[in-house]
Parts: C-alpha cells; structure tokens; sequence
C-alpha cells in the first residue's frame, strides 16, 4: 500500500539546533543497529521506520555494520526509502559510519582513508542513495594518523558524499584534536555520538564540556542502556528481547539481583513522575543541556511511540536527580562505559 506520512509529523517533535551549526536534529532519534538487518521482521522494521518519521523523528542512524548479516541494516532502510520514503529525502537525516570491522583483510577495519571511502561507497550502494547527512568515523584509531581519518571525512564531505562529518565514542582529548584538524581542512565537525545513559557517565567528566566549548553537537546512544532501563527486564529476560536472544551486545550476566533491584528502584521515581522508567531515561539524558538528540533502539512501533511521548515531561527537581543518582551509580553496569581511544 502506498505510505502517505501523518499530515501533523511536525506538530509536537521538539528540534535542537546540533552544536553551533544550522542543522537541528530531532530530540529523539532512531537508530537502526538491532531489529532491522537480514534475520529480522522487514515488515516490523519498515513500521517502525515509517512510524518513527510519521512521529516527527526525521534522523535515521546507521552504520556499515548493523545487521546481521553487516551491510544488511543498510539494505533493508534503502528498500524502504525506495518504497516509501524517496518523496521526503529533504525532509530527512540519513548518517553511516566506518570504524569496525567489515569486511576481511587489513582494508577493511578502522581509520584508514583507503577504509573510509570504500566502505562509504558501499553504504550509498546498499542504501540507493546519492549522499548520507552525516557519515561519521565509528572510533578513533590508535594507529592511523588522526589527520588521515579526519581527512577521509572532509573528502567525503568535499565529494559531496556527505553533507556533515562526525566522530562516535573518541575521548575528550582525541575530540578536541579532530575538531582542530576538521576545522583547518574547512568541514567543521557536526557531531560526535558517544554512549550516555543515568548508567554510563563517561561523557560526564570531560567530553560534553568540549563538546559545548567547541560548539560540536552530541547524540547519546544506549540512553535505555540497551533496553535495561525500561520495564523489559523488571520481572524475567523475555525472549524476544535483546539480552533474551543469542549473539546480541547485552549480556544476561548484567541482569544481577543488585542491578535489577536499582532498576526497580528507579521504576518507582519514573512512576512517582507520571512516566514509565524508559521515558525518564530519556528525559534525565536530555537534562543536559548539551545533548542534541537521544538515539534509541526499538524492537516494536509501540516503544518508539512510548518513547517519543516522554518529551512532555523533561523536567526534573533536585530532589529526584540525587534520587537517581542513588541508584543508578550504585550498580556494577559497565556498558560502553569508555571511549574507544586505547590508553
Ligand atoms: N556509535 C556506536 O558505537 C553505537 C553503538 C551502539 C549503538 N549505536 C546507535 O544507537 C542506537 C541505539 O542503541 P540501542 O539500541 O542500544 O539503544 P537503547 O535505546 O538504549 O536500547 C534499545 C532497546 O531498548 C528496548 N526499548 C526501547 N524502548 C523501549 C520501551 N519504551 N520499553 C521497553 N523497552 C524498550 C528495546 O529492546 P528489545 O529489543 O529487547 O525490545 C530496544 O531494542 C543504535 O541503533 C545505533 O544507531 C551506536
């Protein structure tokens, strides 16, 4: 059946402007790493898609890898824009990356240039597409000059590969010298996409303040810890979820009794606010002034509806941050708890 998008898609999204650039970015946007590759529901996923734009939510995440099979997730969002979304492309905000591991042999993995413009082709191949909004360097390479990957990013941009650079998970230090480097080349960066959730603080210490320094914008991914801070886990591992299904990034052995009993804690204070737990999650990340937009995962329409809903109440009193705090630091959850930059 032909997709005709909801009328009202613009009415009731909220749009950060990312950094200090002109480009805004909804404050909730979906990320396509679990639910949409080769072994997953197409049907489900092409919903989820369209649900998502129809909610406002105009910036799709990808990267070379997601899946499975890798390169699969790409594929299936390019069947889609075919089908349904090529009308809207300049209403949307489509970003790939490259840093992991791709395809065999040395050419194929981390920061080369040699990687980084082969494996963005591929994507534009896989995705039907003539340019991605954003195409990022997935994580920062200890061995590849930091000036050859930047440099990658900035001809793709110059090619008209892409409209926008960005880094994910670089550390504050590695940050603030790709800023430099992109800022000299003339393709100031966009964005960086780290982790961040109430159970991953990194970005805390250094990061965001360079990011707001440096006037880069920031999108947080896992703000549900991977579906742990929400009511999936609260009273079994279903099977049908992330850490109930095999070859997935969250691990059973996370759900301990002392993370489950914070978990439940932080259920009730989500409650006492009128929200389900993945809804304060989402609105404690975006109590940071810095955070541009959350970038969720989502297995079903009615979570990336739920979730969206949680933009109507973002607003927290002193007394429930350190409430939160309580919990949510007590626990041994070690997830994406570092930046990827060795040492
Ligand atoms: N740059 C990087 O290195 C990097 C790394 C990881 C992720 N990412 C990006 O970030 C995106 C999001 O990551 P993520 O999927 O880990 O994010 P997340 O939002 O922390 O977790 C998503 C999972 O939480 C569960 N969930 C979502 N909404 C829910 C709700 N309302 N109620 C109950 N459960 C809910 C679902 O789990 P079930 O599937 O179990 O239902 C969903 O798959 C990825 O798609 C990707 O684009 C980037």
């Amino acid at each position: 059946m032909k997709y005709l998008p909801n009328e009202h898609r613009y009415d009731s999204m909220v749009y950060n402007r990312c950094g200090r650039s002109g480009l805004k970015l909804p404050a909730v946007s979906l990320g396509l790493w679990h639910n949409f590759g080769g072994i997953d529901d197409f049907k489900n996923a092409r919903q989820m898609v369209l649900c998502a734009f129809d909610l406002g939510i105009t910036h799709i995440d990808l990267a070379n890898n997601y899946g499975p099979p890798y390169g699969s997730a790409e594929e299936n969002f390019g069947k889609i824009m075919h089908k349904d979304l090529t009308p809207y492309r300049d209403e949307l905000i489509i970003s790939t990356k490259a840093g992991y591991d791709m395809w065999p042999g040395p050419y194929g993995i981390w920061g080369s240039r040699k990687y980084l413009i082969a494996s963005l082709d591929q994507s534009l191949k896989r995705m039907g597409l003539d340019y991605v909004d954003i195409f990022y360097s997935h994580r920062f390479d200890p061995d590849t000059p930091l000036e050859e990957t930047m440099s990658a990013l900035d001809s793709a941009v110059k090619q008209g590969k892409a409209l926008y650079a960005g880094i994910s998970s670089y550390s504050a230090k590695k940050t603030k010298e790709a800023v430099k480097i992109l800022r000299e080349l003339g393709t100031p960066m966009l964005i960086h996409q780290p982790s961040y959730s109430m159970l991953n603080r990194w970005v805390e210490d250094k990061l965001l303040g360079t990011l707001e320094k440096e006037g880069v914008g920031c999108i947080t991914f896992s703000p549900l810890a991977q579906g742990m801070l929400s009511d999936r886990y609260l009273n079994e591992v279903p099977s049908d979820s992330r850490a109930g299904k095999s070859g997935t990034a969250l691990s059973k052995k996370l759900l301990t009794e002392q993370n489950l009993s914070n978990i439940k804690n932080l259920n009730s204070i989500a409650g006492k606010r009128g929200q389900s737990l993945a809804q304060m999650a989402l609105a404690w990340n975006l109590n940071k002034s810095q955070v541009t937009s959350v970038l969720i995962g989502a297995s079903s329409i009615e979570q990336i509806e739920q979730n969206v809903a949680a933009l109507t109440n973002l607003d927290f009193t002193n007394d429930e941050l350190k409430e939160i705090d309580k919990y949510a630091l007590e626990g041994d959850i070690n997830l994406w708890s570092t930046s990827s930059e060795a040492g």
